[in-house]
C-alpha cells in the first residue's frame, strides 16, 4: 500500500513538472478542432481522452487496461488506459481492434446553456472489445473535477479542449457515449439501473432499445 501511494505521488509530481510544458489544455469551447493533438499522455500520468466531432473514425477514450475487466473494477484499482481509434496516428498509444463499434455517431451541439459539448455514441461489437467483460453492466468515467472527487480515475483524467467529460461503458447492453462539455450540467451519469441512453441523448444504433 505504501509503495502504491508513493507511486501516486511521484506521477502527480512528475505530471506537475511535465505537465505544464507538455500539455497546455486547447481551446475551450471545442471550436477549434485543429488544436485536438491526438497524443498518448500516459507517460505524463495524465490519460487524455479526446472526440474529432468532424471525423467518426478519430477518438480517444478510456478502458480498462487488461481484458475482461468490470468498469467498476477498473476504477477502483486505477487500472485504466486511453485507447485510441484503430488508424490513429498517435505515437506510442495503444489503439483499439477496427470495428471496434458496430455503429457510431458524432455531434456537437450548444447544451443547455450553450457552453458546447461534443461526444461520439455507440453499439459496441463485444467481439472486438477484449477489454471489456460482457456481462458486466458497466458503468462511467469522468474526469477529475473536484466535485467528483476520488470518483474520478487518476488526477490527470481529461478531455482534450473541454472542461469535463462523461464515458458511459455498458457492456451488457453495448452502449457506448463518450461526451465531452464545458457545463457539468451537460455531462451527468447515469445511476442504477439507468442507462446510458436514459440520461445521455445519442446515436446507439443496435444497443438504443437494449435493456438496462
Ligand atoms: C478531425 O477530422 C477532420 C476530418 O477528417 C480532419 O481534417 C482533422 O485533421 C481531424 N483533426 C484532428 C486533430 O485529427
Ligand atoms: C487497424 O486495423 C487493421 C486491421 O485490423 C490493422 O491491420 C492495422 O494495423 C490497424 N492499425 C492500427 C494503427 O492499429
Ligand atoms: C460553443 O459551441 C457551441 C456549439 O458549437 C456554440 O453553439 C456556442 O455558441 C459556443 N459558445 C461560445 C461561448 O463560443
Ligand atoms: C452490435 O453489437 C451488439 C452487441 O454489442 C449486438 O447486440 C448487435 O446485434 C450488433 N449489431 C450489428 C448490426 O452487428
Ligand atoms: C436527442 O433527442 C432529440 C429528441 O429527443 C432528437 O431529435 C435528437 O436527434 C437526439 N440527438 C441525438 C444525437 O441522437
Amino acid at each position: 500500500m505504501i509503495n502504491y501511494l508513493y507511486i501516486l505521488a511521484s506521477l502527480s509530481l512528475f505530471h506537475t513538472a511535465l505537465g505544464a510544458v507538455a500539455a497546455a489544455p486547447g481551446a475551450q469551447n471545442g471550436t477549434d478542432a485543429s488544436s485536438v493533438h491526438l497524443v498518448d499522455r500516459d507517460i505524463f500520468g495524465e490519460q487524455v481522452v479526446s472526440v474529432n466531432a468532424t471525423n467518426k473514425e478519430l477518438f480517444a477514450l478510456q478502458l480498462p487496461d487488461s481484458s475482461h475487466t468490470d468498469i467498476d473494477k477498473s476504477k477502483t484499482f486505477d487500472s485504466t488506459r486511453v485507447w485510441h481509434s484503430n488508424g490513429s496516428t498517435a505515437n506510442g498509444g495503444y489503439t483499439l481492434a477496427q470495428g471496434f463499434f458496430n455503429t457510431s455517431a458524432t455531434s456537437k451541439e450548444g447544451g443547455r446553456k450553450n457552453a458546447g459539448f461534443v461526444q461520439l455514441s455507440g453499439c459496441i461489437n463485444l467481439d472486438k472489445a477484449p477489454q471489456l467483460n460482457p456481462s458486466d453492466k458497466g458503468g462511467f468515467y469522468r474526469d477529475s473535477r473536484p466535485s467528483v472527487g476520488q470518483n474520478a480515475n487518476f488526477e490527470g483524467s481529461r478531455c482534450e479542449g473541454y472542461k469535463h467529460f462523461v464515458e458511459c461503458v455498458q457492456p451488457s447492453n453495448g452502449q457506448f457515449i463518450l461526451r465531452c462539455c464545458n457545463d457539468e450540467e451537460d455531462c451527468p451519469a447515469p445511476s442504477g439501473s439507468q442507462k446510458c441512453s436514459d440520461v445521455l441523448n445519442g446515436s446507439y444504433g443496435a444497443c438504443a432499445e437494449a435493456k438496462a
